[in-house]
């Protein structure tokens, strides 16, 4: 079972997220289980500060070092008091800020988080973060796009569902994902085909503001996929397919 523990100062937004259909099945089905926490727990002054002046000047705030040190450390040695006894085995934990700046998120590196046993996600606000943390705490930045958010929390929560699609038995029936899911063998290049799909009615009539039907105009559900030549269909799907690479 694979352990995300998500850092944030908005942590109602992240848990909302865990607690809805498939994520919320597949922690019920201890396929994997999510952790959300405020990272004001850690903050030692009255008002619960996170964030502080920049040094050297400039505009906004900056997320402070040590409650994002303290979060970390107390994650990680919940892990070992979890292990009971036994030698801590952290090994397979990672620590990812969530930052613009960080290296591209892919289906790839999807596919190599999702070997980890825990992931340690930080989620950034205001203008940033005091950039110890990145040298320091953190594993690896991560960037979802090039465009900068108010903050890490769609971030970590686009690379939550990524991941946890990866995981056999968290997404629909387990062949699911292998009929999607391209083989060397058939001599293509690996990764997820995404086709376009269709479903009842075979033909909609698009209507015009007043309610009427738009004279002559009819979309149709492409002939090949009503047809029953499976071989066809499967011509077409990677024809009109795109393949999200491994
Ligand atoms: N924080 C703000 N924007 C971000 C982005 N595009 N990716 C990751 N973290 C972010």
């Amino acid at each position: 079972m694979i352990t995300f523990d998500v850092i944030t100062i908005f942590p109602e937004f992240v848990k909302a997220f865990s607690q809805e259909s498939l994520l919320k099945k597949a922690q019920e089905k201890k396929l994997l289980k999510i952790n959300v926490h405020n990272l004001r727990d850690w903050a030692t002054d009255p008002h619960k500060k996170v964030d502080d002046k920049p040094f050297g000047g400039g505009l906004g705030m900056v997320f402070k070092i040590e409650p994002l040190y303290e979060a970390v450390q107390d994650i990680r040695k919940s892990f070992r008091s979890q292990a009971s006894g036994s030698r801590p085995k952290v090994s397979k934990t990672k620590v990812i800020l969530f930052t613009p700046r960080g290296k591209k998120f892919t289906q790839q590196k999807a596919e190599e988080l999702v070997k980890n046993k825990r992931l340690i996600f930080i989620c950034g606000r205001y203008e940033g973060i005091d950039e110890r943390v990145a040298k320091h705490i953190a594993d690896e930045e991560l960037s979802i796009g090039d465009y900068v958010l108010m903050g890490g929390e769609i971030p970590a929560m686009a690379v939550i569902e990524t991941i946890a699609r990866l995981i056999p038995g968290v997404v629909g029936k387990p062949t699911f994902l292998k009929e999607r899911r391209l083989g060397v063998k058939s001599g293509q290049k690996q990764g997820f085909l995404e086709y376009p799909q269709y479903t009842r009615p075979e033909i909609f009539s698009p209507r015009l503001a007043g309610g009427r039907a738009k004279k002559g105009v009819v979309w149709r559900v492409p002939k090949v996929l009503l047809s029953g030549d499976h071989k066809k269909i499967e011509e077409w799907k990677r024809e009109q397919g795109r393949v999200i690479c491994k």
